[in-house]
């Protein structure tokens, strides 16, 4: 079984210097195309304070939690989706960290992953140092590489989803829970 939970904002978005409304954010594009090929439905991860819709707000906001290392209170998931060992977990990079939902989820979920497939959106910083947040999160799991798409491009997204993906599909003894 695996679970594939996104962390994303839709509201004013960066891209190219403007900040655009959009109805889904990046990283929510990126999690249904891969729900598509994994045949599951995303998660959505949710803070129990919503996150602004102006741009200006979120960043300051979100760099306060980060400064203070703050663990913002997110609603339930599903609790047997969350059993799963395998993860694909997806969220924009934000100030070069995971948002601090993800630090949340993962100090706080009963069973942690065995196994984290991390998705990311950005504009620029690429995967930052998200990887060893999420190590350092969660220092049972093994982390596999991360996938970074610039959000600005996500339309264009679907062949470095398939190219990164395979390196699941060449894995049978992940598939097939012998982790
Ligand atoms: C609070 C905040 C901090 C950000 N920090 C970075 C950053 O350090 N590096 C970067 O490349 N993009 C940064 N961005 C841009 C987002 O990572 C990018 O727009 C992403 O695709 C948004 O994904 P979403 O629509 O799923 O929320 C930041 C955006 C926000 C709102």
């Amino acid at each position: 079984m695996i679970a594939l939970i996104e962390f994303s904002l839709p509201g004013e978005t960066l891209v190219h210097g403007p900040t655009p409304v959009v109805h889904v954010g990046h990283t929510a594009r990126v999690a249904r195309l891969l729900g598509d090929r994994l045949n599951v439905s995303p998660l959505s991860l949710q803070p129990q304070t919503t996150y602004p819709v102006d741009y200006e707000a979120v960043l300051r906001r979100a760099k306060l939690e980060l400064t203070g290392q703050a663990l913002p209170a997110i609603q339930p998931l599903s609790s047997t989706t969350l059993q799963a060992p395998i993860w694909f977990l997806g969220y924009p990079i934000w100030f070069g960290h995971v948002p601090r939902v993800i630090a949340t989820l993962l100090t706080q979920v009963p069973t942690p992953p065995k196994v984290i497939y991390p998705f990311v959106t950005h504009e620029g910083s690429g995967l930052g140092q998200s990887m060893a947040d999420l190590q350092r999160l969660c220092p049972t799991a093994v982390v596999q590489p991360g996938l970074p798409i610039r959000g600005s491009r996500v339309a264009r997204a679907a062949p470095a989803v398939d190219h990164w993906l395979q390196s699941y599909f060449d894995q049978p003894s992940i598939q097939s829970k012998e982790i």
